[in-house]
């Protein structure tokens, strides 16, 4: 009995859980542990960056530069915007991390940097609090979906986005694919921890998911726009799919990729001339070789999969939905950079490990009608 009570504290602690502290725990997951960022952010984390000063070096001005979902700001180069701009605005729900970035900075440009803990969509906050209260007041799971049903049907929109500064430049950093997550897995937490049930388990779960995602890219775009100077610019990027998911694979398809990727592996002196594939992956996350030989191996594997079959990837962000959301919203993008951020390499090949990255840099489209001018974007103190 002593033994199950610190779990039982901790089932109280998680039905508890404010939207807030949701957020703050979800981006303590949101980190790197020392080794893990050595060996394996790095290339996602340096191209992130590059491609944030490219999309600074587009804006016109120097006024205000705006990172919306900063967290801690892992792949923000936040040292160099805050000496590029005059002010720069720290945006997300989690403001223990926001603080944890700020205070890395060197002392004189901390007071160029203000932290707003604020929720960017119309929906989420308000959406997690519902959902928690109807989780709460249920007597069992069936009475809790039963409001979600109700609580999901009159979701709308917003009128108005989160109030943000015109700016010069809007960092919005893997951010999209969380808009819609975050409060279906606090109302999946919460319904685990009080009625032990899955919030999947629900029927009208995937109408709800679409539904949010929607309404998420909606919502997202309009509050750029509203915020983007004319002549500013928005750096948009985002984890597009999710994978590779090896419980999917047949023996063809892994003989496919087997083809595709071992000779790779053999120049990386990673796999013998006779060795399967499985093997040599397994010998990778040991420290046994080189972080650049590692890596180039993960992409390498990552990029098979992807090109033999895009299905054992999820996908996180649907890029069409997207892009004519921007376009509706009076945004226009040259074609996107893309990289692979491997987040779990060490997972592979248990469960998925990498993220496909796309990175746009979005400018005002000038002619589109409705987009505001400067005169009508909101006054900021
Ligand atoms: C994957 S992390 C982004 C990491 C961050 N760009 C960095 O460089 O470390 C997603 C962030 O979005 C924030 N977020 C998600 N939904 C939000 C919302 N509705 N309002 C404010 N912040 C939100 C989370 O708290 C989290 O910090």
């Amino acid at each position: 009995m002593r033994r199950l009570a610190p779990v039982c504290l901790l089932a109280l602690h998680l039905a508890a859980q404010t939207p807030e502290e949701y957020f703050h725990s979800a981006g303590a997951g949101f980190r790197a542990t020392p080794e893990e960022e050595r060996l394996f952010w790095r290339p996602h984390v340096e191209r992130s960056r590059a491609r944030i000063l490219e999309a600074a070096a587009a804006a016109q001005g120097r006024s205000v530069a705006t990172v919306l979902g900063a967290g801690v700001c892992t792949e923000i180069p936040l040292e160099e915007l805050a000496r590029r701009f005059d002010r720069v605005l720290l945006v997300d729900m989690d403001g223990a991390s926001m603080v944890e970035a700020v205070e890395r900075l060197p002392l004189e440009l901390r007071s160029k940097v203000d932290i707003r803990v604020a929720d960017i969509t119309t929906f989420a906050a308000v959406l997690m609090r519902r959902l928690r209260r109807a989780v709460e007041e249920s007597a069992d799971a069936a009475e809790a979906f039963e409001r979600f049903g109700s609580i999901l049907a009159s979701l709308e929109p917003g009128l108005l986005p989160a109030r943000l500064p015109p700016s010069d430049l809007i960092v919005s950093s893997l951010v999209l694919s969380t808009l819609h997550r975050y409060p279906l897995s606090y109302a999946d937490r919460l319904l685990r921890t009080r009625f032990g049930v899955r919030l999947r388990s629900w029927p009208g779960y995937e109408d709800a998911r679409r539904r949010l995602i929607r309404l998420a890219l909606r919502d997202h775009f309009q509050l750029l726009r509203s915020a983007c100077r004319p002549d500013g610019a928005v750096y948009l990027a985002a984890t597009v799919t999710r994978g590779p998911a090896y419980w999917q694979f047949g023996e063809e398809l892994a003989r496919k990729v087997e083809r595709e990727v071992l000779p790779a592996f053999r120049r990386l002196g990673i796999a013998g001339d006779d060795e399967p594939l499985a093997l040599a992956v397994g010998k990778l996350c040991h420290a046994r070789y080189g972080v650049e030989r590692e890596i180039e191996a993960f992409e390498r594997l990552l990029a098979a999969y992807e090109a033999a079959s895009p299905d054992t990837f999820e996908t996180m962000v649907d890029v069409d939905a997207a892009r004519a959301e921007w376009r509706r919203a009076g945004f226009e993008a040259a074609p996107p950079q893309k990289w692979w951020w491997i987040e779990y390499p060490c997972s592979i090949p248990h469960s998925p490990g990498g993220f496909r990255v796309l990175s746009w840099i979005l400018r005002p489209a000038g002619a589109t009608p409705g987009g505001p001018s400067e005169s009508m974007l909101p006054k900021w103190p």
